[in-house]
């Protein structure tokens, strides 16, 4: 007989099938074994009873252990998922030592075993949505003429402010781990117009934060002939796509997850505001009686704040220039402000994109190197995109774990990653 998902046979609701998978549950009594089976679909009770083949085996039998199973499923109201399976074949693929995750243990003790937890039904749940999130950008992206393309993780230059870069010993040189895909993706817009990607990105975060990993996954575009507002429209786009593709395919998931998901109904029905830094500073002072000098990059307890104005993401453009990177492009209309722009999430999950209209003016681009303290000539390739046939362009880079967060309203980013990175846990 062919094995068929947990799932597949809990839609089948009764005949004779075929499941493998592992033990979630055991419970021994003195004529019965109970085992609860999971599968990467769902779980399903089982019972084997005392004149099985299989007994002596049932009896060993501990949690984790992978099992493959043949019997007659019928409905069962009191088993977990509605149906049970009266074992009929019952063949132990491995017998699992004692599993050391139990109930109730500490974040700390289940980031040590972490290789482990991975099998939990709340990690299984997050992984899906991870993956629907991820597919999310490639179907966006594509479907908006977008090629993938490829920066490397090893650099030569900062590009992010030298605080957060990690340094690399590359051969007795100098780099950089990848902050962004940035400074060497610029360059291919002028053969492909329109470029993605989804890569890890590094920043030596000193932080301890929710929000904050070492290592995440950027998802990332660039593009030519752009404007600041196609370039919002695009960062509201993508985010709409990715909460609709999750509420479209992870219903179950975000259930078991308790996630409300009323909360991320507004992202997809309503339109983002659209408001400037200015606008956000007068709106602290009178919503929220704070106040901020001008010229002071915003917070996290600044974003949270204003966030809570809002039910949806919103986009927060024109932030004063010394706040900013390097290559962001000055408004035209004042030489103050940049255009660039993050969107913060609702529901205090903080920035979840950042981006801006890119500096085409050389010269203005050198003087901000060397204001942070940087000697251009170690940006002689990302210069010389404004010497040969240069071009209005934009991009953004996105933070998917901090999407994944929000969307599956995680307490710590660190639950939206496998392995998180963060300065005090590399490990496993
Ligand atoms: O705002 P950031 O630093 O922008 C850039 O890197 C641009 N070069 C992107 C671009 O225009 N191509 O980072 C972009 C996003 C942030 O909004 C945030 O979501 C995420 O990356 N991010 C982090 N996520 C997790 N842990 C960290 N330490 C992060 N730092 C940034
Ligand atoms: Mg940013």
């Amino acid at each position: 007989m062919d094995f068929i998902s947990v799932q597949d046979a809990l839609n089948k609701k009764k005949g004779n099938v075929a499941i493998r998978g592992w033990v979630y549950r055991e419970r021994k009594l003195k004529d019965k074994v109970f085992l609860v089976v999971r599968d990467s679909s769902n779980i399903i009770q089982c019972i084997i009873s005392s004149d099985n083949d299989a007994w002596n085996d049932a009896n060993k039998i501990l949690i984790e252990t992978s099992v493959e199973i043949s019997g007659e499923l019928y409905e069962d109201k009191r088993a977990p998922t509605g149906y049970e399976i009266k074992v009929e074949k019952l063949h132990v693929v491995h017998f699992a030592e004692k599993f050391p995750i139990t109930e109730n243990q500490s974040i700390e003790f289940l980031a040590d075993v972490r290789h482990l937890w991975l099998r939990s039904r709340k990690m299984t749940a997050i992984l899906k949505i991870r993956s629907t999130i991820f597919a999310a950008v490639h179907e966006f992206f594509r479907n908006h003429g977008f090629y993938e393309y490829q920066s490397p993780i090893f650099q030569p230059t900062q590009s992010e402010g030298g605080s957060t870069v990690f340094k690399v010993n590359y051969f007795g040189h100098k780099m950089f781990l990848a902050q962004t895909w940035q400074l060497q993706a610029e360059p291919a817009i002028f053969a492909l117009e329109k470029i993605y990607t989804i890569a890890p990105s590094f920043r030596a975060e000193k932080s301890k934060t929710s929000r904050h990993l070492t290592e995440y996954w950027h998802a990332e575009m660039e593009y030519a002939w752009a404007n600041f507002d196609g370039l919002q429209d695009y960062i509201e786009g993508l985010i709409k796509h990715m909460v609709k593709s999750v509420l479209e395919k992870n219903q179950e998931e975000l259930r078991l997850l308790n996630r409300d998901t009323s909360k991320l109904e507004p992202a997809i029905k309503k339109k983002f505001p659209r408001i400037t830094y200015d606008d956000a500073l007068k709106l602290l002072k009178e919503k929220k009686n704070i106040k901020i000098a001008w010229g002071k990059d915003l917070r996290t307890i600044e974003e949270d704040y204003l966030s809570e104005l809002y039910d949806t993401p919103i986009l927060v453009s024109r932030y004063p220039k010394k706040v900013k990177a390097f290559y962001m492009k000055e408004d035209p209309n004042n030489k103050d402000v940049v255009l660039g722009v993050d969107a913060i999430a609702p529901e205090h999950f903080g920035e979840i994109v950042g981006g801006s209209q890119r500096e085409e003016d050389i010269e203005k681009l050198k003087k901000n190197l060397i204001s942070q303290g940087e000697n251009p000539e170690d940006y002689d390739f990302y210069l010389d995109t404004r010497k040969y046939g240069s071009v209005p362009h934009a991009g953004f880079g996105l933070g998917m774990e901090r999407v994944i967060a929000w969307i599956c309203g995680l307490d710590s980013i660190k639950d939206a990653i496998p392995f998180p990175r963060t300065m005090l846990r590399f490990k496993p």
